[in-house]
């Protein structure tokens, strides 16, 4: 299972990329508005950190203006993969982009049905959010089940599953329990998966008892 961070934040996705669990990383329109930085030179300086892909999303919805913006984003490094959102346009960009051999990551899937048809276009990854789901109650896990038994039932899609809009440690867990491919979680979601205190508890026992041995490994 690939992890990617959902964050727009040069320090935070550095920091991540030290440990070397990082895949990728994924940017939307709002990302890139918080950070307060210009699109282009954002996703440069993450495309020089990351050698995974990174999402970077077009601001058009016709066709004609995301195969522009798309190519064009394109052109800032090998590894940014083209994000669009599901809509018809959006899916034959998907399917010009994916014929000129880019990667491509249509995002905003909210059912079975937009994911198949995103497979059918062609998408690198599909992106179902989950925590938007669960958020007018619906069950988001739901979704990566139901996305899964039919990506399984034909093998021929290429579509990697995508789990965004993670928003708890208890999404990661289920996403990776239901199959999905890659899941994107923001910096501090993927920070907190380390944690349980009986580690800490018995890490502070084992150097607390180490220390009265006396001894030295070196
Ligand atoms: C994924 O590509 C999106 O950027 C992201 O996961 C959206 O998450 P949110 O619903 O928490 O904004």
């Amino acid at each position: 299972m690939k992890f990617f961070v959902d964050t727009a934040e040069i320090n935070d996705i550095a920091e991540l990329a030290e440990t070397g669990l990082l895949d990728g990383v994924t940017t939307n329109p709002s990302l890139i508005a918080k950070s307060g930085r210009n699109f282009k030179e954002v996703i440069a300086e993450i495309c020089k950190i990351v050698e995974g892909p990174v999402s970077a999303e077009v601001a058009a919805t016709d066709y004609e203006g995301m195969l522009a913006e798309g190519r064009e984003l394109a052109r800032i490094a090998e590894n940014v993969t083209i994000k669009v959102p599901l809509t018809w346009d959006g899916l034959k960009a998907c399917r010009t982009f994916s014929a000129e051999g880019r990667m491509v990551n249509v995002t905003l899937c909210f059912s079975a049905n937009q994911a198949l048809l995103a497979a059918k276009a062609g998408a690198t990854f599909i992106s179902p959010f989950i925590g938007r789901l669960d958020d007018i109650h619906l069950d988001g896990m739901e979704l990566i089940q139901e996305i899964r038994t039919i990506y399984d039932n034909y093998p021929d899609f290429g579509t990697e599953i995508l789990a965004a809009s993670i928003r708890s440690p208890n999404h990661v867990k289920q996403s990776a329990l239901a199959g999905a491919d890659v899941i994107t979680a923001p910096p501090a979601v993927i920070k907190s998966l380390v944690k349980h205190p009986l580690t800490d508890k018995g890490l502070e026992a084992f150097v607390a008892d180490w220390k009265k041995t006396g001894q030295s490994i070196l």
